[in-house]
């Protein structure tokens, strides 16, 4: 299936996890190269449900190796979890994950930064998921980070941290949050570096030589496209680049092994979190809300829910450069009388072709509609294209032309076996 980056191309929750686990049956290698534990990928396979946070979800599927490139930041703690969570599940993580040594560390003043700051912004608040993503990213930035190679030498991972910890207890301080203990994170992380050091090495090197092997790679995206620190409705965004350069800088692998580029959108849009969405529809949101659908998988969260906003995915379709599409939660608009698209924005007298920049621009939009008729009926059985309803089939081809991309995959449910191949 030739080396393949899977990018959400709206705010993340597009169901990416389902796909990138049922692409990943072709790949010899799933490659994660930004975000955090802030991002939830649930996927179900037979009966069982597991909700991966770090680990690409490629881990469930036996002979796959995992990679955790440069680009992520993690807490190591949590790391250790949710290993030993799918080992419990008798998952087998061993020489099938390789940390690079390089991806930055969380700390818990990151964490506790995260929540003062937010708590200090009030009303503009970001709604992060305050597992100190942004604080972190920030501190790779300013050159103060520690990374998991640091971790691998207990000494002077000690020492850094002794000084980080002085510094932000000293700025914990001024938002009136209480102070961290280095001796309790020094023990509590030294711990975790021990258990996760069979697992850390240069990736960088393990994917070179992969791809001179011709080994396939699948690099997994978490969040979305609009959640892109730089081209994302900025500052509601997180702090990673979500789009498909994304997979290149956190990786190491170089643009040109890059052969093919799949967008993932749902069938609608949502968001979690503060910050402009044009197509936000409460009926809509009350109604996937009722079906048990849409709350978030990391925080729980009840997830904001609006139409389909082609504008939306074809700027995405253009910062990514989509060549295949995939539409996830078809099944989630089963029941809807009349679907509304997006296709344009208005402002004021203006008519818009991209989102604005800016996200107080974005906020002042409003969206141009067509209707199409739905098509009451269930989807969730269809294994092929032509078995769905013709108004299924007309919605999925027209919202995949809007964006710009070839459909190529169209998800009925969350089963691996509710997807289908076009
Ligand atoms: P942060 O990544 O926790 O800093 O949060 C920044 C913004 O990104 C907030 O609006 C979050 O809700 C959003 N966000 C972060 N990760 C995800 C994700 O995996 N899915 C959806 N939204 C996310
Ligand atoms: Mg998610």
């Amino acid at each position: 299936m030739a080396n393949t980056v899977l990018v959400g191309a709206q705010w993340g929750d597009e169901g990416k996890g389902k796909i990138i686990d049922f692409l990943t049956e072709e790949v010899d290698i799933v490659v994660r190269s930004q975000g955090g534990n802030n991002a939830g990928h649930t996927v179900i396979t037979g009966d069982k449900k597991y909700v991966l946070h770090l680990i690409p979800s490629g881990i469930l599927r036996p002979g796959k190796t995992c990679v955790i490139g440069n680009g992520v930041v993690l807490d190591p703690v949590s790391l250790v979890e949710e290993i030993e969570g799918l080992r419990a599940a008798k998952i087998k993580v061993g020489k099938n994950l390789l940390i690079s040594d390089c991806a930055h560390l969380v700390l818990p003043y990151h964490r506790l930064l995260d929540q003062a700051r937010e708590t200090a912004k009030g009303k503009q608040k970001i709604g992060t998921t305050k597992r100190g993503i942004g604080p972190t990213y920030a501190d790779k930035a300013f050159r103060v980070g520690l990374r998991m190679g640091d971790l691998m030498q207990p000494e002077l991972f000690s020492q850094k941290l002794a000084a980080r910890i002085k510094e932000n207890n000293a700025v914990l301080k001024a938002y009136g949050a209480k102070p961290i203990s280095f001796k309790q994170v020094n023990e509590a992380y030294l711990a975790a570096g021990e258990k996760l050091r069979p697992f850390v090495t240069n990736t960088v090197v393990f994917l070179h030589h992969a791809l001179k092997q011709e080994k396939e790679m699948l690099f997994e995206g978490a969040q979305g496209t609009f959640l892109d620190i730089d081209h994302g409705t900025y500052p509601y965004v997180t702090s990673s680049n979500t789009t498909a350069g994304g997979a290149c800088t956190g990786s190491g692998v170089p643009p040109h092994r890059i052969d093919r580029v799949l967008g993932v959108m749902k069938a609608y849009t949502t968001r979690v979190g503060e910050g402009p969405f044009p197509t936000e529809d409460r009926g809509l949101g009350e109604m996937l809300h009722g079906m048990g659908r849409e709350f978030g998988a990391t925080t729980g969260r009840a997830r904001r829910c609006g139409w389909f906003d082609a504008v939306a995915t074809r700027f995405a379709g253009m910062v990514n450069g989509i060549d295949d599409i995939a539409i996830t939660n078809l099944d989630g608009l089963d029941t809807v009388e009349t679907i509304r698209v997006c296709v344009g924005y208005q402002k004021g007298r203006k008519k818009i072709e991209v989102p604005p920049s800016d996200f107080r621009q974005l906020a002042d939009c409003e969206p141009v509609y067509i209707e199409m008729p739905g098509w009451q009926a269930p989807t969730t059985e269809a294994r092929s294209f032509d078995t769905l309803p013709a108004n299924a089939q007309a919605y999925a081809l027209k919202i995949a032309g809007l964006t710009g991309g070839r459909l190529a995959i169209v998800s009925v449910g969350a089963h691996r076996d509710q997807t289908i191949l076009l």
